[in-house]
């Protein structure tokens, strides 16, 4: 299968400023997957050492959650090995046109930010929810439904799927586009995080196996667990091998930022957007983008939650309109909207035993670029 990711985000290829950059963005991203360990072993050790300093009493009580830690470690190893295999040619997918000599290399003394190292710990929780057996009923909450639309619109028993040209932005891991181009059709993922490229090239292109990799999702969630079994529970990956079962249709990831990346109007015939237009700094730009690539006629397909990723982020700026809000805009940007819900309950990434449970009431939008403007 040929799965490549092209960065085309477009201050690539002529700034040298601009490549150097990038390179030291990648190569904090790579410092971060391998400190995973070191950073989850801290968490570890600091719970012993407060252990240690309570009274005899009080750790004979706990005689057993010190056993707990002791097994957090060996899932973190586990982790780590995992991590290993991730991020072993990663460097190779993205910089295989320079030269190694002088490629820099990340340094013991590379200091990884907090939120990469969160970054870390969520790429392993998105492999649950997009390559596990037990990620699949949040599958079928949030993929299914966009599945069954694509195959409703583009009957590929009455058309040449190969010929539909279905986008999806903010792909994540990869599994809604594996999915479509599993049905025969031409799917595009677009990735701008290096988190997720890194982990999707993997399961895309290096998984041989079905369930060949074991991991610990849960390891880094010491609250709301009822059983000292739930924080270690062992998640297999992929339940299936993209590898092994190719897709019929053409499957392809590009890097870079949507709104940077896309130029070329009245393009696709689909785009597909799952939990991903709540990224946007101005929601209409991404309103706005899809209207243009897709081709008169064409369908938009969105599900997920106005969760509003900038909305709290210092130094970032952010609008956050409502379902009511988004209405009028999908409308003002030229949408006919053929289907409208705003009850879908669907889950994001979520610790099945875990005490805490959250779940989206989720938007379902079906909106068509009319046939002629
Ligand atoms: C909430 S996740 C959803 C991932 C996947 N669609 C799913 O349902 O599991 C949103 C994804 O969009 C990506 N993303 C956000 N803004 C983006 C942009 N401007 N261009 C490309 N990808 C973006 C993020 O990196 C993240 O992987």
């Amino acid at each position: 299968m040929d799965v490549e990711a092209v960065n085309k985000n477009n201050h690539d290829v002529d700034c040298i400023d601009v490549k150097e950059e990038e390179r030291k963005i990648f190569y904090n991203i790579i410092a971060a997957f391998k400190c995973y360990r070191a950073n989850a072993l801290n968490n570890v050790n600091r719970r012993e050492a407060y252990l240690n300093t309570l009274p005899t009493e009080h750790q004979e009580m706990l005689a057993k959650y010190r056993e707990l830690l002791q097994k957090l470690r060996y899932c973190i190893d586990a982790n780590n090995k995992v991590i290993k295999y991730i991020i072993q040619d990663a460097d190779c997918l993205f910089y295989n046109d320079l030269d190694n000599v002088c490629q820099p290399q990340p340094s013991s003394a590379t200091k990884v930010r907090t939120q990469d190292t969160h970054k870390v710990q969520v790429t392993l929780k998105q492999i649950f929810r997009d390559w596990s057996i037990e990620g699949q009923s949040e599958r079928d909450q949030c993929y299914t439904p966009i599945i069954d639309e694509i195959t409703s619109f583009f009957n590929p028993q009455k058309c040449n799927a190969e010929d539909i040209k279905i986008l999806v932005p903010g792909a994540g891991l990869g599994r809604l586009i594996y999915e479509i181009a599993y049905r025969g059709y031409y799917c595009e993922g677009n990735e701008f995080s290096l988190f997720m490229l890194i982990a999707s090239n993997f399961v895309l292109n290096r998984c041989v196996i079905e369930n060949q990799c074991t991991f610990y999702p849960w390891v880094h969630q010491y609250v709301n667990n009822l059983c000292r079994n739930n924080q270690i529970e062992p998640i297999t990956f992929p339940d299936v091998s993209p590898t092994k079962f190719p897709p019929k249709g053409t499957m392809n990831m590009v890097a870079g930022d949507f709104l940077q990346v896309y130029r070329d109007m009245n393009y696709w015939d689909c785009i597909a957007t799952c939990f991903f237009i709540d990224c946007a700094n101005n929601i209409i730009e991404f309103v706005e983008l899809i209207y243009g690539i897709l081709k008169p006629g064409g369908i938009w397909i969105n599900l997920g939650p106005l969760l509003y990723h900038f909305s709290d982020v210092p130094h970032e700026n952010s609008i956050e309109p409502t379902y009511e809000d988004l209405i009028i805009i999908v409308r003002s940007c030229g949408f006919n909207i053929l289907k409208n819900r705003t009850d879908l309950p669907t889950k994001y990434a979520q610790n099945p035993s875990s005490m805490h449970q959250s779940e989206y009431k989720s938007i379902y939008l079906v909106c068509k670029k009319p046939e002629s403007e």
